[in-house]
């Protein structure tokens, strides 16, 4: 596993970017406004970690159950994500690699070439792992992850009682990524919402009231201070 700058700081921090829509509600803005906002709480934020060392950085941008909300709000957001998606060019300019994870087959073809195009001219990059969840379920994940393992069985490549942690890991979308230390959830929802539910098993939480489109480098240093407090023992004693 990489090395951090600090021993017991996280090295995979996991961001659930909550509260958009309350954030615009309070203030009687449409929803798609608090979306706006929380978009420059990420270029923020991401800025920040790089420059306090973290890893691998991983947000939940929209889920495979987001598809539910009106078609309205759908639409405000794939229209965000595919602007924003342009923006991406500054991190890969200070060598951040960005990944995306999830069903990509769900977004317009625009969008799919340009995830593309990120991930491919980011890929030598390791200052900061960036990566997005986008249509991203934590059990459609596992769910993925099962079928290709039963092709490779049903191949004849391998036997059922091949079938290790291990294993199961290396067909994730996160194959290549370290477990996440440190959740973080503003808003004041205490969930994960599928959010990297197989990575999380011994991630530490952090809840904040904060609404994302406020929350502030303060309120990460907050986390990461907490997080330091914590007595990980993963089951030993
Ligand atoms: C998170 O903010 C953004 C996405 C899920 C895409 P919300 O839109 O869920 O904001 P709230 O929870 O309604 O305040
Ligand atoms: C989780 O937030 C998904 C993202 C932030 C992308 P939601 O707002 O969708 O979660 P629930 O519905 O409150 O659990
Ligand atoms: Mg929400």
């Amino acid at each position: 596993m990489p090395e951090n700058k600090e021993a017991r700081s996280p090295i995979h921090v996991g961001i659930i970017m909550d509260g958009n829509g309350r954030w615009a509600k309070k203030r009687g803005l449409p929803r798609k406004v608090g979306h706006w906002e929380g978009a420059k709480t990420f270029k923020t934020i991401t800025r920040y970690s790089k420059d306090v060392g973290i890893r691998y950085l991983t947000y939940y941008a929209f889920s495979t159950e987001n598809w539910k909300r009106p078609q309205d709000e759908v639409d405000a957001l794939m229209d965000l994500f595919d602007k924003y998606l342009d923006e991406f060019d500054k991190f890969i300019k200070d060598k951040v690699r960005i990944r995306f994870i999830g069903d990509r087959t769900a977004f317009s073809q625009k969008i799919r070439d340009k995830m593309q195009q990120k991930e491919e001219i980011s890929a030598q990059f390791t200052d900061l792992n960036l990566i997005i969840c986008a249509n991203y379920g934590g059990r459609a994940e596992i769910t993925n992850a099962a079928r290709l393992i039963a092709e490779d069985v049903k191949k004849g490549l391998i036997e059922p009682a091949d079938i290790t942690e291990e294993l199961m890991q290396s067909k994730l979308y996160t194959a290549e990524i370290p477990p996440v230390d440190l959740i973080i959830r503003p808003s004041g929802e205490m969930r994960l919402s599928n959010f990297l539910i197989w990575q999380a098993a011994y991630a530490e939480y952090y809840f904040t009231d904060v609404l994302w489109p406020d929350f502030s480098k303060k309120d990460l240093d907050k986390a990461i201070e907490a997080y330091k407090n914590r007595d990980r023992r993963f089951g030993g004693v």
